[in-house]
């Protein structure tokens, strides 16, 4: 039985918009706030409770407003700081929350801190990035072995005070030094500066790079070429050196106090890349670091759609972070392949997976569009406007995206959004204007007007599954437990919620034939199923056995 006090923050759902994708309310191709301003009804509907953002500050869109160059304003292609507090605060009076990227470990180049730390070295913004001298003799090696995050050296050279400064991501994206309090203290006043506002939470961008070891140390070599939640490594080095270092966790503590003193409560969660053991650091010792951390398993080809690896997957995430601690629970986001492709666009899959991610114990995060089952895209990486397809449109790399769960560009995940069958799908006023992104082939099907009217559709089947969480306690705050099938566990998933007022049952068909289960309960009550025009569960009194049909998902109590 559970008895935590549950807040708001580990019982929401999360949706994640991209702004430069959702909605277009100029007619110049790229998304806006007053655009998303406009579709707040649909995500109020959908019943979305919590909406994150990708960044809209000021940034030169290198990385698409991951390289900010002004963390106090809106970068002008999405709007205002009017329009920020309009959106701020309709979200709001619809009782919604919101949530803000916030990117910690780097600027753009173009920040006007950098400018000032690049111009000389006795700038008093010198040491707020990490600048070294090349290796001796002659300097003109970088200062030790890090790799970047797509390989290559982690440096850069600037001729004008020969050194060179350091980069985890994009040479565009200097490192900021967490070792001087001033950059500390700047970071958490533009916390307070958006807090103060009222936002309640933050993504945290990349998180586990934020400290580098003092002395710059080697990274030991290791066997492995790309990241796993098995080993922190990756392009044949264990990264020892540059991420996960003991100081972030103590950092995240202070992150944690700071937020701590405002009310109603707010949150963070991280991105942050490791094994779940390391994951779970993030947490704090007595779960007084961050609220939650984004647990990547689910967005790895290699689970989407097997029972078995499901079930120990979850155990392992329960086993680490059991209550109360909060997992979370995605299949996708902008920098990740969209999972219906790995599902094949089967939407009778999608509906299992959606039912097993909203009812898992957890906080599930959804990436706009995954709700009408939009997919990915291709795109050529040469004109990629993600700066990781141009940079792999050197090499033939196909298989290590497809080992990784990375996309080689990212645009593949973040095309506009399908609102409607109409030129443009409605993303945009404009039927004329070309899209920043090019719009999937399938949106005159998978839109949301489409699927708002037809009950079989996927959007109604998240919208279903979203209310009877809503409705149900066990959902919310209930405690987790498999339920062992025997033979069956290779075809299917079976699971319980309990709560002190319900016990609720969830069982999932993930093969394509027809099944009989023993029914846990002799009167179970249907409450859901992924067949909207299933009403009731038929029991064979005589032997008690419910009947699942092919792909079907039900929850009873
Ligand atoms: C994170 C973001 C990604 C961005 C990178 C650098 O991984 O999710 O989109 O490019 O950090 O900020």
């Amino acid at each position: 039985m559970n008895n935590t006090k549950y807040k708001w923050w580990q019982k929401t759902i999360v949706y994640q918009i991209y702004p430069r994708s959702f909605k277009d309310s100029t007619g110049n191709g790229f998304g806006d706030i007053p655009g998303i301003i406009e579709k707040l009804d649909y995500l109020e509907d959908l019943g979305i409770e919590t909406i994150w953002f990708s960044p809209f500050f000021t940034s030169p869109q290198q990385d698409h407003g991951y390289d900010i160059a002004n963390f106090r304003e809106i970068d002008p292609i999405y709007g205002t700081m009017e329009s920020f507090d309009k959106l701020s605060k309709e979200i709001h009076d619809k009782g919604m929350k919101i949530v803000l990227d916030l990117v910690l470990n780097h600027t753009s180049i173009e920040h006007h801190w950098f400018k000032e730390s690049a111009s000389s070295k006795d700038n008093p913004k010198r040491d707020w990035y990490i600048w070294r001298d090349g290796k001796k003799p002659g300097g003109r090696k970088p200062p030790n072995n890090w790799k970047a995050i797509l390989g290559g050296p982690a440096w850069s050279y600037y001729k004008n005070t020969d050194q060179w400064f350091y980069f985890h991501f994009l040479p565009f994206q200097p490192d900021l030094n967490y070792r001087n309090p001033e950059v500390k203290e700047e970071i958490f006043n533009i916390m307070r500066f958006w807090l103060d506002k009222g936002v309640d939470g933050f993504r945290l961008d990349i998180l586990h790079t934020i400290f580098e070891d003092i002395e710059l140390k080697n990274n030991p070599f290791s066997w492995t070429l790309t990241e796993s939640d098995k080993k922190s490594a990756s392009l044949f080095q264990h990264h020892k050196y540059d991420t996960n270092l003991p100081e972030t966790y103590d950092f995240v503590l202070e992150l944690r106090k700071l937020v701590e003193v405002y009310e109603p409560e707010r949150f963070l969660v991280g991105e942050v890349f490791g094994t779940l053991k390391e994951l779970r650091k993030y947490y704090g010792p007595d779960n007084n670091g961050l609220h939650m951390n984004f647990l990547f398993e689910f967005t790895s080809s290699a689970l989407s759609f097997n029972p078995k690896k499901i079930v120990s997957t979850v155990s392992k995430i329960e086993q680490i972070l059991p209550l109360p601690y909060t997992p979370t629970y995605l299949y996708g986001n902008h920098d990740r392949d969209r999972y219906i492709s790995r599902l094949k666009d089967n939407i009778q899959k999608a509906k299992i997976l959606t039912t097993l991610q909203l009812t898992l114990r957890g906080v599930p995060y959804i990436y706009y569009g995954e709700e009408i089952g939009m997919s990915n895209v291709k795109f050529k990486l040469r004109t990629s406007e993600d700066p990781i397809g141009r940079k792999f449109s050197k090499f033939p790399f196909p298989i290590i995206s497809k080992l990784i769960g990375f996309s080689l560009t990212r645009d593949r995940c973040r095309t506009p959004m399908q609102w409607n069958a109409k030129n443009n799908t409605g993303f945009t006023p404009n039927p004329e204007v070309k899209p920043w992104l090019k719009i999937s082939d399938n949106y005159k099907k998978n839109n949301v007007s489409n699927e708002e009217k037809n009950p079989e559709s996927l959007l109604n089947c998240y919208k279903r599954l979203i209310e009877v969480r809503g409705d149900n306690i066990s959902l919310q705050e209930g405690s987790f437990e498999f339920i062992n099938l025997g033979k069956l566990n290779n075809k299917c998933i079976a699971y319980k919620r309990i709560h002190e007022k319900q016990e609720l049952f969830v069982y999932l068909n993930f093969s394509g034939k027809e099944i009989l289960l023993k029914t846990p309960k002799s009167n179970p009550e249907l409450i859901f199923s992924t067949l909207s025009s299933r009403k009731k569960l038929d029991i064979d009194v005589l032997d008690g056995y419910i009947n699942l049909n092919p792909l079907e998902g039900v929850i009873f109590k």
